[in-house]
């Protein structure tokens, strides 16, 4: 039986963790303490969990108070470094949720504290264990394109989630990293576990070209205050678990859930494009948008013995003009359906998808389907998935799911590259940035 304590009681923290120590993994875990900056927000997490934790607003004092061999980050991302870096000197393991960190400076120190205590630290890449993205990698380890020369890459984010980023603390790099780092490290991580590889230079180019305040003349700094929110395609209110968790705590530190998208003050990018050189000299080209109608994503890699395709469409607004936010992102309209098969005006009589098919073209004619079943759990059963791994570990991993901090560096730092090549606009290599 281990010892685990929280830090960061926001939505993921207690959705994805505390709620299942507490619930799933009874006979191997032991929540022992809970700590968050906002009081209002790690006494709600009390509550929801129906347990009797103790709880704290500074993470040393909980530390000294609790029994603890794990430490679970899952705060701010760019207060990530602190707390696993404290928590490793402090004889502890941790988990940490992704991205590890937001920059090269930070994924130095980690890497420099866990070399010097030798403590265990999993980054929590659920991407990795959705069985879909396993069949990739597993048809790859097979051989089945030969040696890889290149990988295009395509991540969609549509206009609920996407924008969502535009909403939070994310809309910040100093926060975030931008959602080259936030959101990209997800897709590196990918990359460089199908292929088993490390990247060794980044080029990049990013902008903002649909949460911009042009579009809102008049915009309020909020949702909740917002002059012009009648006339909104984004506004939204806090209800449910939303207001509980942000809305009826903001009087303690501050912070609004539901910030303007268009606000002038963000400064991530909702258009990303970049190009990687890895190991082997395979080339990566990656691309990202933040504002279309669905979310999913899709990859190639191209061999010497033919080409191998995965596509996963996740959801589409399936009716048309849908500039009403709440409508939107109901679960009738934004549904689980290929918005490749989308024809006008069918939109609600679409079947939920089943299974999703990747594709391999062998070089001289032909083709090979393989077809995986469709999980409906999160991240596509990703997340329980490594939960089981990180709660019940030991087990066989041949396909090496686990993530350490070298894979966590490794993901982040093609987004900090990539984030310097934007400022800087030349390439970067990883090893400036790992020798800084
Ligand atoms: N793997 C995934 O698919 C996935 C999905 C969602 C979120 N996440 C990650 O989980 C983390 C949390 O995201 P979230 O959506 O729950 O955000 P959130 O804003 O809901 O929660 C973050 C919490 O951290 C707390 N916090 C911030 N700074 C702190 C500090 N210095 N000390 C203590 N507490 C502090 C905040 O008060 C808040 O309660 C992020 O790193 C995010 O990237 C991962």
């Amino acid at each position: 039986m281990k010892n685990y304590v929280l830090v960061g009681t926001g939505s993921r923290g207690t959705g994805m963790f505390a709620k299942d120590i507490v619930e799933h993994y009874t006979d191997v875990a032991r929540l022992t303490g809970l700590c968050d900056i906002n009081p209002g927000r790690v006494e709600h997490a009390k509550k929801s969990l129906g347990i009797d934790v103790p709880t704290f607003t500074d993470f040393d004092q909980m530390l000294d108070t609790v029994p603890c061999d794990v430490v679970i980050v899952t705060t701010k991302d760019s207060t990530h470094d602190d707390f696993i870096i404290r928590a490793m000197r402090r004889g502890k393991d941790v988990i940490t949720e992704k991205p590890m960190t937001i920059n090269a400076e930070k994924c130095r120190n980690i890497l420099a504290v866990q070399k010097e205590t030798g403590r265990d630290v999993k980054v929590s890449f659920n991407y990795r264990y959705a069985p879909f993205k396993t069949r990739v990698k597993e048809l790859l380890r097979e051989g089945v394109i030969g040696d890889i020369h290149s990988v295009e890459f395509r991540w969609f984010l549509d206009t609920v989630h996407g924008a969502d980023y535009f909403r939070r603390w994310h809309r910040k790099k100093e926060n975030s990293g931008g959602l080259m780092v936030h959101k990209a490290t997800h897709h590196f991580d990918l990359i460089n576990w199908w292929m088993d590889l490390e990247p060794v230079e980044v080029a990049a180019m990013g902008s903002r070209h649909y949460y911009v305040p042009e579009r809102m003349p008049g915009h309020g700094e909020r949702c909740l205050t917002c002059g012009v929110k009648n006339n909104c395609e984004f506004y939204t209110e806090m209800t449910g678990k939303t207001k509980e968790l942000y809305l009826d705590n903001e009087h303690h530190d501050g912070y609004f859930r539901d910030q303007c998208v268009f606000s002038d003050d963000t400064d991530i990018e909702d258009t990303l494009s970049v190009i990687v050189r890895y190991q082997k000299g395979i080339q990566l080209t990656y691309a990202l948008t933040a504002a279309t109608s669905f979310e999913g994503w899709y990859v190639a890699f191209n061999g010497s013995k033919g080409r191998l395709e995965a596509y996963e469409p996740e959801v589409f607004v399936t009716e048309e003009d849908q500039a009403d936010f709440k409508q939107r992102k109901s679960s009738a309209i934004r549904r689980n359906v290929d918005w490749r098969k989308a024809e006008p005006g069918q939109g609600s009589q679409m079947e939920e998808i089943q299974s999703n098919q990747i594709r391999i073209y062998p070089l001289f004619g032909g083709v090979q389907t393989v077809d995986v079943p469709h999980v409906a759990e999160g991240h596509g059963g990703g997340d329980r998935r490594l939960k089981d791994n990180l709660f019940r570990p030991g087990g066989p991993d041949p396909l090496n799911h686990a993530a350490g901090t070298r894979g966590g560096a490794m993901s982040i730092l093609i987004g900090a590259a990539a984030n310097l090549s934007i400022a800087e606009k030349r390439f970067v290599t990883i090893e400036e940035l790992l020798k800084g």
